[in-house]
């Protein structure tokens, strides 16, 4: 808070509102006495302007393209730490020192089985089922399992919830496998204890009993840049999610698995999988670019450039520059050619150099190339945005256990202005 006012005037009325900074130099204008002092409320739609907390996880910067977590820049984080550290850094505040380390990563391991009873859940999901439904109820179900967190008690022991934590991390990772495996009908693969997160994750997905998967490093450490890509992007649409339902007093299962729903939408998380189908259906089409480039422009059509554009970023998505990178690697590593990034490249560049994205500062964002990697190692479309939610799981417990902890707590409960009729009765004679 800074001794700076700024005023309001209203109908012969001025208000003084306390201007707040933030350790980066963002000014916001405290609104929360607004209402009480002079009866309006703010309106805006989206909350394109409105900040719904004060946060120490992620520091992003979408004019100069920067994104850090507890002050670490993200091409660091994704150059020098795997998955595991950051979402310990996420989740705890502070890079993992050895013993830390080692602390988790056992305590990841003890938690990677889930129970065998919630196994029998899989058999019952038609076969057509999507993923991300299976993946929220199942996180949903784990409240059932370990009722310990579900009545929400603001003394929760810390210890509580760092079990919490790790064991939704470690236990996703078993059900997106598992979800996969159903999909294809073959028998689950068990979590093993000498295998690294991202290694044991590949391993529950492509062994089966016949054909021992193949571990390629490349594809181990692709898989931990894209999972820490992924990991937090302060309040976006699924991370407000989880703080809102969380604000209810609502348990961590239930709180991320309503963060998982929210991140399926084709505008959020889900965008991964459209811009791997719109790709396609170019390539189908004879890799006609500006027919997609001109209906996405086009306001009587509801299609869109997947992959581009975003609410904070209005340069390029540092995600996107270090995805496009670890993409020509993957696909050198594993011997693939694929079609489908000359086509990226080429709708990059047309849309790059098109006055309507040019004017609305569109980019490519962190889905535009991650689906063609994910190709590459075998994952298919459906099973993108799960993906996604693997790597965003460290950033959605962060914050949900950060808005848990401020002092400032509330239930979120927005205003609105309403525009219906007015007083009127039933008329008994129309009845
Ligand atoms: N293709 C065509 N036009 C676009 C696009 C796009 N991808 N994105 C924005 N626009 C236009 C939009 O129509 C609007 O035009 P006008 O000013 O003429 O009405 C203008 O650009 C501003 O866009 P907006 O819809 O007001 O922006 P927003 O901040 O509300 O939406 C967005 C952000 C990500 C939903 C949007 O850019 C979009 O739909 N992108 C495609 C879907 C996508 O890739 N989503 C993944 C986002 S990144 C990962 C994540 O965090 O989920």
């Amino acid at each position: 808070m800074t001794q700076e006012k700024a005023k309001l005037e209203l109908r012969g009325n001025v208000y003084e509102i306390p201007v707040i900074e933030g350790t980066e130099k963002e000014v916001g204008l405290d609104i929360s006495q607004l209402r009480r002092q002079s009866g309006a409320v703010t309106l805006d739609y989206g909350f394109v302007n409105t900040a719904s907390c004060a946060s120490s996880i992620t520091y992003l910067d979408g004019e100069e393209g920067i994104l850090r977590h507890r002050g670490y820049p993200i091409e660091e984080l994704a150059e020098k730490l795997n998955f595991v550290e950051v979402a310990y850094l996420l989740v705890n505040g502070t890079i993992p020192t050895a013993e830390e380390k080692e602390e988790w990563s056992t305590l990841l391991n003890r938690h990677s089985l889930i129970h065998e009873d919630m196994r029998h859940f899989f058999y019952y999901y038609p076969e057509q089922a999507h993923p991300m439904a299976i993946l929220s109820a199942m996180v949903v179900s784990l409240s059932t399992f370990y009722p310990e967190l579900s009545q929400h008690r603001p003394d929760e022991p810390e210890e509580h919830i760092n079990k919490a934590a790790a064991r939704l991390i470690s236990k996703l990772r078993t059900i997106a496998a598992f979800s996969y495996k159903k999909s294809v009908g073959q028998p689950f693969v068990y979590p093993r204890h000498d295998l690294s997160y991202c290694a044991n994750f590949l391993n529950m997905m492509f062994s089966s009993p016949i054909h021992p998967y193949e571990m390629k490093p490349e594809i181990i450490k692709a898989m931990n840049t894209l999972l820490i890509l992924h990991a937090d992007h302060e309040q976006n649409c699924s991370t407000s999610t989880v703080r809102l339902v969380g604000s209810a007093r609502v348990n961590l299962y239930a709180s991320v698995a309503s963060g998982i729903c929210a991140l399926w939408g084709p505008l959020h998380g889900g965008a991964n999988q459209m811009v791997i189908e719109m790709l396609e259906n170019i390539l189908r089409d004879g890799g006609n670019i500006s027919k997609t480039i001109d209906k996405a422009k086009s306001k009587d059509s509801e299609f869109r450039l997947y992959g581009f554009g975003h609410r904070v970023y209005k340069s390029y998505d540092p995600r996107a520059k270090i995805i496009k990178k670890a993409c020509k690697e993957v696909l050198q590593a594993t011997g693939t050619q694929d079609p489908l990034l000359d086509v990226a490249m080429e709708l990059e560049e047309a849309a790059l150099q098109d006055d309507y994205f040019v004017e609305r500062g569109l980019y490519p964002n962190v889905d535009f190339y991650s689906g063609i990697i994910y190709q590459a190692i075998g994952i298919p479309k459906e099973m993108f945005t799960v993906m996604f939610a693997l790597g965003r799981l460290p950033g959605w417990i962060a914050q949900w256990k950060e808005a848990r902890e401020d002092d400032n707590f509330k239930i979120q409960r927005p205003r609105q202005i309403y525009v219906g009729p007015t007083l009127c009765h039933v008329d008994d004679s129309l009845r």
